[in-house]
């Protein structure tokens, strides 16, 4: 309650020199502030609820009304001259703490990076490229046909009737029911057809995919495997094209210094046919020679079989639609594991398909 003879003069904390102090103390606590935490106690200890300035201001309520507002100002601009302090350095402190975070927190983006790779892709995938490459840049293109195949295709249309001996060579898994006529396809040759059935003539395509027989796993087999089939259709060409072809393709996959041989062979959507092999890259030949060792990879014969090959049969040609008085054409189909394997001379299939990591890291890096 205000009473009128108050002399405002009497109350400490409001007197002028009381409030210069209080102010001068305040400004300087907030200046000397090394930091956001000091600069906090500094505004608890001369803005807080408990400071000097708050204090006057209680006391401001006490007065009579004449000196009130006299002693309000002088309390406010006290207030004033202490929050502009404080704000002024918490500005200050605010930036320092803000270029501290960035400068500690910088990322060197030019570090040197020495973390190895956590992967690789399979090696057969890399070789399926590189063979796409050599045929792509001979003007070549890339075709594709399902794994599940229709039998017409696996086998009718290339020469192969049922009860053909060929049929049970590529010992075949069936997909249920049989009377569908669906196959697992047993080699890549379904897609000469499609090829043919979709392009016409002329045409120039290699096709690269998996396939599957049933046949036991040794070192050169496995019942799931991938080929990679060559097909060319045009006027004129001959057995000496097919030749160059192979002889390019060798190369290109295992150096100018590959040894291959044809063999005459029998394909029914070929005529002639032959099979073309490579010099084992484990033994090189010797131990079907007289007093050396066995070689498990070529069973001692001294060549791994590669593929086979020839010129398309003119009853193909007819089957898929091509002229054949018009039109000849040459055909190839390779093993890819053991184009890989003999790539990196190695001697079991099965180190291939078996998914041991150490052997697609070690092989899945070439260039
Ligand atoms: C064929 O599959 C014919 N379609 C090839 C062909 C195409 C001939 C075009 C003429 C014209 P063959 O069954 O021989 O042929 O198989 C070809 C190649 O596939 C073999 O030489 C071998 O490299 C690979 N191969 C065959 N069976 C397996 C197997 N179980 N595991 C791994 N590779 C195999
Ligand atoms: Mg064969």
């Amino acid at each position: 309650m205000p009473t009128p003879d108050y002399d405002p003069k009497e109350v400490a904390a409001l007197q002028a020199d009381q409030l210069a102090a209080a102010v001068a103390a305040g400004i300087a606590a907030s200046d000397a502030a090394a930091d956001l935490d000091a600069l906090a106690q500094a505004h608890t200890a001369h803005l807080g609820g408990r400071s000097p300035i708050a204090l006057a201001r209680r006391e401001l309520g006490s007065l009579p009304p004449q000196a009130r507002a006299d002693a309000g100002r002088r309390v406010n601009e006290a207030l004033t001259a202490l929050q502009a302090a404080y704000d002024e350095r918490r500005v200050t402190l605010d930036r320092q703490r803000d270029d501290a975070m960035l400068r500690e927190e910088t990322v060197d983006v030019t570090l040197a990076w020495d973390r190895q790779p956590r992967g690789a892709r399979h090696p057969l995938s890399l070789v399926l490229e590189r063979v796409a490459d050599v045929f792509v840049a001979m003007g070549w293109e890339v075709a594709e046909g399902p794994e599940a195949e229709a039998e017409w295709l696996n086998f009718d249309a290339l020469n192969i009737p049922a009860h053909h001996p060929a049929r049970e060579e590529q010992d075949t898994l069936w997909l249920e029911p049989p009377t569908a006529g669906v196959v697992l396809r047993t080699h890549t040759s379904p897609v000469q057809i499609r090829a043919l059935l979709q392009r016409g003539a002329p045409c120039y395509v290699v096709v690269p995919g998996r396939v599957y027989r049933n046949d036991p796993l040794d070192a050169t087999h496995s019942p799931i495997f991938h080929q990679v089939e060559g097909l060319a259709v045009d006027e004129g060409l001959s057995m000496a094209d097919l030749r160059g072809t192979l002889d390019l393709f060798a190369a290109e996959m295992f150096g100018p210094d590959v040894r291959t041989r044809l063999r005459p062979d029998h394909f029914p959507f070929t005529e002639p046919s032959a099979e073309v092999d490579l010099l084992c890259w484990v033994c090189h030949g010797r131990s079907a020679q007289r007093d050396e060792p066995p070689c498990r990879t070529c069973g001692s014969e001294g060549w791994i079989e590669w593929g086979g090959c020839g010129m398309v049969h003119p009853v193909v040609l007819s089957s898929a639609g091509v002229d054949p008085d018009r039109y000849s054409g040459f055909a190839f189909g390779m093993g890819l594991e053991r184009t890989l394997m003999s790539r990196h001379d190695l001697s079991d299939i099965r180190d291939l398909v078996e998914g041991d990591v150490r052997v697609t890291l070690a092989l899945g890096v070439e260039g």
